[in-house]
């Protein structure tokens, strides 16, 4: 694991969209081989989504032959539902980029047969090659995706209740009332997200501190399903310094250190 110690949440999002745009434009996408992107949603990513943009619009990157799976929906609001992650991918990026709209995939929260969306879900997965780069951000309680504590490390796309610290977290984005949080949600798993080729985690404020003390330092624990990444070969935590007050001294100065010596710019 790598640990991305950067100042704010402009300079998180600078590196991660230089190095999704270096990563992508190096693989050289083509309509027969695509790059296959994972997403995710929340307030993490959108600084990131607004430099993809920014950079897209002016051809540094084209997302012809990107094919993107998203990696979670709630369930029970409409897709048009102002809140749902449909309408947040659209608006944060889809809408801006030139991606072809077959090319996006979102679990659907309003599927007849949710378990069979999440197998299907899998399965197109894997009919693309699997996923190039997951990128992501982690709950205060270190979930990771829509996996809460107590999560199968192991697990795979299915649906999850949410736990109430992630309903209370969310209901800024609902009135600031927890009832109108949707109560369950589709998912990628655990195992989905390790099966990726990469894993890129965005990690920003001292409200995630916690969370990024127990991912990092921490012992490989189901109670912080993020904690799972330590196993993951090519993972990168990218965090800004408020995200890492509650490290231990030494945690800093190893990962800042590794920083200085890394020129190659791959996960250690
Ligand atoms: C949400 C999403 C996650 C997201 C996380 C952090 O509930 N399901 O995919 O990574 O919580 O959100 P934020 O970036 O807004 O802190």
């Amino acid at each position: 694991m790598r640990v991305l110690i950067k100042q704010d949440e402009n300079k998180i999002a600078q590196w991660t969209a230089n190095y999704l745009i270096k990563k992508i434009n190096d693989f050289n996408p083509t309509i027969k081989k695509p790059f296959v992107l994972g997403l995710p949603t929340g307030s993490s990513p959108i600084a990131t989504y607004k430099e993809l943009i920014r950079r897209n619009k002016i051809g540094d990157i084209s997302f012809k032959h990107i094919i993107t799976f998203n990696m979670d929906e709630y369930i029970g609001i409409p897709e048009n539902h102002p809140q749902s992650y449909h309408s947040f991918m659209y608006e944060k990026l889809f809408n801006h980029i030139d991606i072809p709209s077959e090319n996006i995939n979102i679990l659907k929260g309003n599927a007849s047969n949710l378990e069979k969306e999440c197998i299907e879900y899998e399965k197109k997965i894997l009919k693309y090659g699997g996923i190039d780069i997951f990128l992501g951000g982690i709950g205060m309680d270190g979930h990771i995706a829509f996996n809460e504590p107590g999560s199968s490390l192991t697990s795979r796309t299915s649906i999850k209740i949410l736990c109430y610290d992630t309903i209370q977290a969310n209901s800024r984005f609902f009135e600031n009332d927890a009832h109108q949080v949707p109560s369950a949600a589709l998912t990628v798993g655990v195992g989905t997200i390790m099966d990726a080729r990469e894993v890129l985690v965005i990690v920003s404020g001292y409200k995630k501190a916690r969370a990024l003390k127990e991912v990092v330092e921490g012992a490989v624990n189901h109670m912080w399903p993020a904690s799972m990444l330590q196993m993951h070969p090519k993972c990168i935590l990218v965090c800004d310094e408020p995200s890492t007050l509650e490290f231990q001294v030494k945690t800093v100065k190893y990962f800042k250190d590794i920083e200085r010596i890394s020129t190659d710019g791959s996960p250690q």
